[in-house]
């Protein structure tokens, strides 16, 4: 197929020379203060849940949109649902395997993104699902010969995925264990939203939304996190008239920029009924404020593309964010939020997202959920919180099987599902 189409305008290499000098001394850690999410701007404090709904909350929406990761463009943009196939009997009899197209655009070149949906076969009534975008392509999430190999980016060239990469993500996604937990699937991969590299709005949503005349992205308008995140509530838009879904029960998982992703959009969109950030780290769960682990200035120079351009006025002065990450958490309260790490995450500063839940935690107690209930950061393996839940684990920036675990567990219980 085609490599897409180029658009000379945004023709941009990201090869810029990157910083990654990260401080990793707890000691060198300069003291600082958060913005405090129940004070207004206008320095009233929030004492109720009205004012933190209809001020508070608005004000802290508004920054974030402002100054991290853009606007997202309010429609128009209707989009054509194509059921592609649906197959009982998928993964040995474990699923019913649905794959659907949302065509973003009229032009049948535009974009549009391949979902992915296993619903377990044992499922009586409409099932919970976990929703999730994909790093390399729906066909990498199990070793399913039934996915379609459907077009993906590598260094920047469009092509057909390879059938050698089937299931090579297996491990993040463990496919058996979410369908035996009665849960089902749902997936895309995130280049169908926006190919991830600067220069690769061309190929996305992006500039369906452009108003006329316009050939780049002012500055405060969404980056790509923002794309992929409008493509999550996309997908819900999908699951909500999927009669074997049931749509109040929607939890979005995404690791690293995938996880900032899932935060973005759990913090815009109430139909994601749980959030949960896996080693989202900095632009996602970790404070800025806390000079450990990456920064703003590696995360703007290596990934220009991910957020709004006012976000580089803040590169070396973090504590002049008018926000920090506990707000953009606070954003996603009353609903169950979780956070995690891993140990050797060093570079997502595991203190620095567990901080983070910790102070989202006034604005759930406000709203009248329990946050995470410590301000200990708990050990390896030893989960904690309540609507808040935070653990970190043994190992690299990954997702385990242990993560998955968790998360199965926490959504039964916040689902009122027996385990
Ligand atoms: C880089 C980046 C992180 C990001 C990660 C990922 O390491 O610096 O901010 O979370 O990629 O998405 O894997």
């Amino acid at each position: 197929m085609s490599a897409g189409r180029p658009l000379a305008f945004l023709a941009v290499s990201c090869c810029a020379a990157v910083q990654t000098n990260y401080n990793y001394d707890e000691s060198k850690v300069k003291p600082y203060t958060l913005p405090d999410a129940l004070t207004l701007l206008n320095g009233q404090p929030v004492r109720d849940a009205a004012t933190w709904n209809e001020w508070r909350r608005p004000e802290i929406l508004h920054l974030f949109e402002t100054y991290q990761y853009g606007r997202t463009p309010a429609g128009p943009c209707s989009v054509r649902v194509e059921t592609v196939s649906t197959e009982p009997g998928a993964l040995g009899g474990l699923a019913i395997r649905k794959q659907i197209v949302l065509h973003f655009s009229s032009d049948p070149a535009g974009p549009k993104a391949n979902l992915l949906l296993y619903v377990p076969a044992s499922h009586r009534g409409p099932a919970p699902v976990f929703l999730g975008l994909n790093f390399n392509g729906n066909q990498s999430v199990a070793a399913d010969p039934g996915i379609r190999l459907n077009e993906v980016w590598t260094r920047q060239t469009r092509q057909t995925a390879d059938a050698g990469t089937r299931g090579n993500q297996a491990q993040q996604w463990q496919v058996e264990k979410i369908l035996g937990r009665g849960y089902a699937l749902a997936t895309i991969y995130y280049g169908d939203i926006e190919p991830d590299f600067d220069g690769g709005i061309g190929y996305g949503v992006r500039p369906l939304f452009f108003r006329a005349g316009q050939t780049a992205p002012a500055a405060d308008d969404w980056g790509a996190i923002g794309a992929w995140a409008w493509g999550l509530s996309r997908a819900v838009d999908y699951l909500e008239k999927d009669p074997v879904i049931d749509a109040q029960k929607i939890a979005v998982m995404g690791h690293s920029r995938l996880g900032k992703t899932a935060l973005w959009a759990g913090a815009q969109d109430a139909r994601f009924a749980i959030v949960i950030s896996n080693e989202s780290g900095e632009g996602g769960a970790s404070l800025s404020r806390r000079n450990y682990g990456e920064d703003l200035r590696h995360l703007n120079t290596a990934f220009p593309h991910w957020f709004c351009a006012n976000y580089r006025r803040y590169i070396g002065h973090e504590p002049l964010l008018p926000m920090d990450s506990h707000m953009l958490l606070a954003l996603i309260a009353p609903r169950p939020l979780y956070v995690a790490s891993a140990e050797e995450d060093r570079g997502s500063d595991p203190r620095g997202e567990f901080l983070a839940a910790v102070n989202a935690g006034p604005v759930y107690a406000l709203l009248g959920k329990h946050g995470i209930g410590t301000d200990q950061m708990p050990g390896l393996h030893q989960p904690v919180g309540d609507a808040v839940a935070y653990h970190i684990r043994a190992g690299q920036h990954d997702v385990t099987a242990y993560d998955w675990d968790r998360y199965l567990d926490f959504a039964d219980r916040q689902f009122g599902r027996q385990p």
